[in-house]
């Protein structure tokens, strides 16, 4: 019956209702077919032509019996090679029927995630907060699976059962209309119900299933945090609750196993009492001669054919509503606005690097209520080097990410060369501004390509000089693949303080008019930190650059400092200026760190 390829029906899903306007938006996404769509044409010739041979089976086997007992006009050996023949043709045609579909849905779906995948990587910021990452893989993915099934097989399966449908019941009314009103009368109420019984037997299980899934969320945690369950020495605890998880698992299963051996009984008794009774009353109209037992023998397949094509259709409907749920889901991202479009071309602008705040406030979209930056205004001089210190959580590093133009403001302006960051093509915007993150997270491919990544067609001489620039040379070269080693994922091969070495070399690579440091020198020792801090002094030299430091030393030859607090600036000024500042919060922050050191 129903193939779960895409899972079980969701709760979610469960409660859509199909209604016209919704399955009419539904079928929108399909319009990812209309290239293909000539193949799919003839792939429904072939399937049509498929059906409709099948149902020549139970006719021509009645015959072979009907000539075995003499009756008919047909000899046993032009009927055996006719079966032949329709045999080969029929497979013929189901093998061109499945090529075809498959070359139309799988040329689709890799459309509509191409599609869907390019929209969704050039959406603002806002939007992956306020969704998680295995959620937007699962719409790639399932979803457009879902979609998948429909086209190669839930379609073709509807439509072969419809045929099986329509045909086989002119073909037992045409065989003997007395025994298809028996027939009739029995058969479509057992099958439904035998039916219904299945789907809450795979509800039972399902539960079952989840329950386990909830077990071995058990087993995972605690295999990932091993260290900490050791330090506490909770083995036997976490024992006791995986114990405690899988009994749940067994009381389920246990009463869903019931159910289906009840479920076997019901089918061997109805079903098959259903197909006895036909039996016998056919049987009787044999012995009435109204019928021949070839007859017979063509009206029992027929009517297994038909009573598993009304047990497909059944599934239909859940069917359906997975689609119109997968369907919304995937169009939900393809009809969000991009930040940036990857189809037009920009012309190249340049970029002096003048950088101004003008009474900035924002609030992040996802917390709307709480304001981060509460009226920041400066201003930096293009080639300028300023500094944003400040307790950990004022609003430095959104200071940046406006720059950045990551989000929208909510009041004021930001300006880089005198024209707001609205007016400039974000693409072109981005292409000037370098940053050395607060967190360096990198790809998990190799070292080269994480540093080309700030200049994708970078020769191999000028990664080698990013590397030397940014004091990444030497590890890197010590590692016996050199630029080949693998970073692992997200780069947790390497060290905190050497893949900041590598986000260094990749601003330095990218070579950009305004660069931003966010913390870059934190995870260095001191013999690094002074190493990588001649090479980031070297790379500042002509460049707009905003530096921000938790360790106030990196910073004195900066030419502005602006102290950041609660989103407001506090102080400013040169370092000498806010060092004699009474009371000043600066003071304060350098005599904590006096007092560190
Ligand atoms: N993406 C976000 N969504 C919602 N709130 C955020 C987001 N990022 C930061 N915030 C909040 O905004 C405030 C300022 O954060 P920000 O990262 O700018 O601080 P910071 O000055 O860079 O701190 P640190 O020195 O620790 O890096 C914090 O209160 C933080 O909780
Ligand atoms: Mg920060």
């Amino acid at each position: 019956m129903a193939r779960g390829r895409g899972g079980e029906i969701s709760e979610e899903d469960k409660k859509r209702k199909v209604s016209g306007k919704s399955f009419k938006e539904a079928l929108k996404i399909f319009r990812f077919i209309l290239p293909y769509k000539s193949w799919f044409i003839i792939g429904l010739v072939f399937l049509l032509l498929s059906s409709v041979t099948s149902m020549a089976f139970p006719l021509l086997a009645g015959k072979l019996i009907d000539a075995a007992t003499g009756k008919g006009p047909y000899t046993i050996g032009q009927l055996a090679i006719t079966l032949l023949a329709i045999l080969f043709v029929q497979g013929g045609f189901s093998f061109m029927r499945i090529t075809l579909f498959a070359n139309v849905s799988e040329r689709a779906m890799r459309d509509i995630r191409l599609h869907a995948y390019s929209r969704m990587i050039s959406l603002p910021m806002r939007f992956f907060e306020q969704r998680r990452v295995g959620e937007l893989i699962s719409r790639l993915t399932s979803d457009v699976s879902q979609l998948q099934d429909v086209l190669s097989f839930t379609l073709a399966e509807f439509l072969r059962q419809l045929i099986t449908l329509v045909v086989g019941i002119a073909f037992v009314l045409y065989l003997s209309t007395q025994l298809t009103l028996f027939m009739l009368a029995v058969f479509p109420v057992l099958v439904v119900a035998a039916l219904l019984f299945g789907r809450f037997i795979r509800k039972l299980s399902k539960k079952a299933q989840d329950e386990l899934a909830a077990a071995n969320v058990v087993v995972e945690e605690t295999l990932q945090n091993v260290q900490i369950v050791k330090a506490f020495t909770n083995e036997s605890f976490e024992v006791n609750r995986y114990g405690t998880a899988l009994e749940k698992v067994i009381g389920n299963a246990l009463k869903a196993a019931k159910y289906r051996g009840a479920f076997v009984s019901f089918i061997i008794f109805a079903l098959f009492g259903g197909i006895v009774a036909v039996l016998w009353k056919g049987s009787v109209l044999i012995q009435q001669n109204a019928l021949t037992p070839g007859e017979l023998t063509s009206f029992i397949m027929v009517t297994a054919f038909i009573g598993g094509a009304i047990g497909g259709m059944g599934d239909l409907y859940a069917q359906l509503q997975k689609t119109i749920g997968a369907s919304e889901r995937v169009r939900e991202i393809m009809e969000e606005e991009s930040e940036v479009s990857l189809n037009s071309e920009t012309k190249p602008i340049r970029i002096y690097g003048e950088v101004a705040f003008d009474n900035v406030t924002f609030s992040y979209p996802t917390r709307p209520d709480v304001e981060v930056l509460k009226g920041v205004s400066f201003q930096v001089e293009a080639g300028q080097k300023i500094a944003l210190v400040g307790y950990s959580g004022a609003g430095k590093s959104t200071i940046v990410q406006l720059l950045m133009r990551y989000y929208d403001l909510s009041g004021g302006n930001v300006r880089v060369d005198g024209k707001d960051v609205r007016t400039y093509d974000l693409r072109q915007l981005r292409h000037h501004i370098g940053i050395v993150p607060q967190e360096v997270i990198l790809f998990g491919g190799t070292i080269r390509e994480n540093i080309a990544y700030g200049k994708p067609d970078a020769t191999d001489a000028q990664i080698r000089e990013a590397a030397r620039k940014a004091n990444a040379l030497e590890f890197i070269l010590s590692f016996p693949e050199g630029f080949d080693t693998i970073v692992g994922e997200r780069g947790v091969k390497l060290s905190g303080g050497q893949r900041q070495r590598i986000a260094i070399a990749r601003a330095i690579l990218k070579d950009p008019a305004i660069l931003i440091l966010d913390e870059a020198t934190s995870s260095l020792d001191a013999e690094s930190e002074k190493q990588v801090q001649d090479a980031l002094d070297e790379l500042m030299k002509g460049r707009t650059t905003i530096i921000i430091a938790h360790r106030l030393a990196t910073i004195r030859k900066v030419d502005f400092i602006y102290v950041i607090s609660e989103g407001r600036i506090l102080e400013s000024g040169t370092h000498e200026q806010l060092a004699d500042l009474e009371n000043g919060l600066y003071q304060h922050l350098l005599k904590l760190q006096f007092e560190i050191e």
